[in-house]
């Protein structure tokens, strides 16, 4: 555990006037970019080695030689690392440089043992809120719990596109659009950082499938991916500005990320103007001078997983930099673009302190943002909201004990303990860890004059007894995801019998989905009420029963869409799928190209299950005054939420544009997500007018002849509505031919 010393030693220093002239990076007044420099400076080449080697805590060290981490960076991990959490870079303490303490991850601290903190819902749920303000006060407050813990550096957030519905960590992003995806990981970022924290975008990039993710290999054309998954990611650095960025595993068009020049060094740092450092996922690099001198900053988190050798030890980068393979400007960049981050964002000048945690405060955050982000898939004869029921059949899911979370690094060992221990798997990915926020004993204070019961259906025929026997039935299915696997989108075990056989009992059946992302669901059909909760945090339970009671009237809207079938996916097989990981080179070449979700069902004309933006509510919603207008080539786009039933609640406007032809404007797909907003309104009110300026990247094809960005002179269709496939309104536009440079100015 951190020692409070060394924080205390490092605030006096920082706030010493006399220090802040000899070492002028401590001066607050300066610029970042200014101490930056002063600081990169003043270093020793060992001190700059320092920032570019990360550790993870002492577990594995006392194996690695003395060459490699000298016995007193040894001692320092020892005595200084947070045991059990993701990294460690020891501080330069004569130049009073801080320590970094990076911590996974999305929803959550995860140290693993002995540290319980709050989990968030997935971010994937999240998403489903369509509310930056949601993702914004998530990552405040695990920013808090981060600081009070001793962290400064987050790993934080991902926000690949769900290409791959199957792809096992889909929980952990932001779903399948480039504009909904940037918005909702830029909230969590900004709260993050807001609290003096540097954090991460991940994993980049097109680390879509965790099957053979060390290994595969992803041919795709710079067009295709500067529309739709780099897009994300320059979406997200434009709105959140993360100090750091992590590569990922994953080999793109034959070149591993973290050794990428084309992502690295010509998309992220020349064209996007990026700052901060890269930093290398776990056990993710392969090499000295080709990762430095691609892109590069940081190899962090050794010893790791798939750490071939210790690329960047100081030992082993000196000789590169004595070969004449790295030059020294090279690491003093390296160096400069570390330290950055560390100023821009507030690390240095209000370091951690660890301290107490307001747990409850916290819990409550969580719950909101899960009352925000639950999707009402179905209502037929509406169902929901239950009243007047006399008895409930709760059935499956573990749902008298608590709400699934997702495995593997982003994982929480929630406040309260794991509410279901002992699942398989126990070891990595695993634990398998259920939430202790019982949906049971949430509806048995909601609705204290029904008789709640609960049975776990494994045998089918209690199941359906027991359902027979009551006035509903409510029945929970699971789909445990994480990382390092993929997963079918069927349902295990005996669950799709369960629902049919249950539904087939009591026709006022409603089914809870706890998932990583999309799922099958044969018995859509018969089931009249449905309603999506993916991973929803800490106080999962409770916001489930508060929405099937209508306290809280649902708002959330798919981020992804969610098939139909296998055979609907682009990659109906994941390459590589069910093999041991890194047991094979496996390649795969995206056709589809940036046409990825509902702009891939639009194309193909499939109906999926569900389709992307689809979310019901206890009320009824219009789109009312909608207006499209081009203003020197900008086009933007207006209209209101009117609430057209008789209960409050929160509506979401969607607005796509659809060029008239989209192939001869170069388009990968017929529409395109521009803008949302969601509002609160009162039944028969209307919220004010929103308006927004339409990101130009979002009308135009990317340019790889010239790095640039195009908008082809046109009539586009700007549609309104609340769905991806329920947008009744639409407006017409005619937009100028536009090119500007894809280099941000
Ligand atoms: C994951 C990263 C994570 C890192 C550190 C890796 O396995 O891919 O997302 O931040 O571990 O725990």
């Amino acid at each position: 555990m951190l020692k409070p010393i060394t924080v205390a030693v490092l605030m006096a220093c920082v706030s010493t006037p006399a220090l802040a002239q000899s070492q002028p990076w401590l001066d607050k007044s300066k610029s970042a970019d200014d101490r930056a420099k002063a600081a990169v400076a003043a270093m020793t080449l060992d001190e700059k080695l320092t920032l570019v080697f990360g550790l993870r805590d002492s577990s594995g060290l006392e194996k690695i030689a003395d060459d490699i981490v000298p016995p007193a960076v040894k001692a320092d991990v020892e005595a200084h690392a947070i045991k059990h959490s993701a990294g460690y870079l020891p501080p330069i303490q004569r130049l009073n440089i801080p320590a970094q303490w990076q911590t996974d991850a999305s929803i959550g601290i995860r140290v693993k043992g002995g540290m319980q903190r709050t989990a968030l819902p997935s971010s994937l749920a999240t998403a489903a809120s369509f509310d930056p303000q949601v993702s914004e006060a998530g990552g405040k407050m695990i920013a808090q719990e981060a600081r009070a813990s001793g962290f400064n550096t987050f790993l934080a957030g991902g926000v690949n596109l769900a290409r791959e519905p199957r792809n096992g960590r889909n929980f952990e992003y932001v779903g399948e659009d480039p504009w909904l995806a940037g918005e909702m990981a830029g909230g969590l970022i900004n709260g993050i950082q807001s609290q003096h924290m540097v954090s991460t975008m991940k994993h980049y990039a097109l680390n879509d499938q965790e099957s053979q993710r060390t290994t595969v290999d992803v041919t795709i054309s710079p067009e295709a991916m500067r529309q739709s998954d780099l897009l994300a990611f320059e979406f997200l650095y434009d709105r959140a500005r993360p100090g750091s960025v992590m590569c990922s595993y994953n080999l793109i068009n034959g070149r591993w990320a973290c050794e990428n020049e084309y992502l690295l060094n010509k998309t992220l740092k020349q064209d996007w103007g990026f700052k901060g450092y890269v930093m290398a996922d776990w056990g993710a690099v392969h090499s000295t001078a080709d990762a430095a001198n691609f892109g590069l900053d940081q190899f962090t988190g050794f010893p790791c997983c798939g750490d071939k050798k210790p690329w960047f030890a100081p030992k082993v980068f000196k000789a590169a930099l004595d070969k004449g393979d790295i030059s020294m400007a090279r690491l003093d960049d390296m160096a400069e673009r570390i330290v950055w981050p560390l100023f821009s964002s507030g690390v240095f000048d209000d370091p951690v302190k660890v301290g107490p945690i307001d747990f409850k405060a916290n819990a409550a955050v969580s719950q909101k943002a899960a009352e925000n982000s639950l999707v009402l898939l179905k209502n037929d004869g509406n169902l929901l909201p239950l009243s007047g029921v006399k008895s409930v059949a709760m059935i499956g899911g573990h749902a008298d004990k608590g709400v699934l979370a997702g495995g593997g690094s982003s994982s929480v060992d929630p406040v309260g303990g794991n509410a279901v221990p002992g699942l398989q798997p126990a070891a990595w990915p695993g634990p398998v860890v259920y939430m202790p926020s019982s949906p049971v004993d949430a509806l048995k204070a909601e609705l204290p004059k029904a008789k709640i019961a609960y049975d776990g259906g494994d045998d089918i025929a209690a199941a359906v007894a027991l359902a027979r026997s009551s006035d509903v039935a409510v029945v929970f299915v699971t789909q445990w995801m994480g990382e390092s696997f993929d997963g079918p989108l069927e349902l295990g075990g005996n669950q799709d019998a369960l629902v049919a056989a249950v539904a087939d009992a009591n026709p006022k059946t409603i089914v809870v989905v706890e998932s990583g992302g999309a799922v099958l669901m044969p018995w859509k059909d018969s089931v009249p009420a449905m309603l999506e909760a993916f991973y929803p945090g800490i106080r999962g339970g409770n916001a489930i029963a508060r929405i099937l009671t209508g306290k809280v009237n649902p708002s959330g809207h798919l981020p992804i869409s969610f098939p139909a079938s296998n055979a609907q996916l682009a990659h109906p097989d994941i390459p590589g799928f069910g093999k041991p990981e890194g047991s094979m080179p496996v390649h795969i070449t995206y056709d589809e190209g940036a046409a990825i979700g509902y702009k891939w069902y639009d194309v193909k004309a499939l109906t999926p299950l569900f389709a992307f933006g689809h979310g019901l509510s206890y009320t009824t919603f219009a789109v009312t005054d909608a207006r499209a207008n081009v203003a020197n080539g900008a086009l933007s786009v207006s209209a209101a939420i009117r609430n057209t039933g008789k209960t409050a609640g929160k509506g979401l406007m969607q607005v796509y544009v659809a060029p008239a032809d989209y192939k001869a404007v170069g388009w990968e797909a017929p529409k395109r997500l521009v803008a949302f907003h969601k509002d609160s309104v009162a039944p028969g009110a209307s919220s004010a007018a929103f308006t927004q300026v339409v990101d130009p990247r979002l009308l135009a094809t990317y340019e790889v002849s010239d790095n640039s960005w195009r908008i082809h002179a046109g009539t586009y269709h700007v549609l309104f509505g609340q769905a991806s496939d329920d947008l009744p309104v639409s407006v017409d536009v005619t937009l100028p031919d536009m090119v500007w440079s894809a280099v941000h100015k």
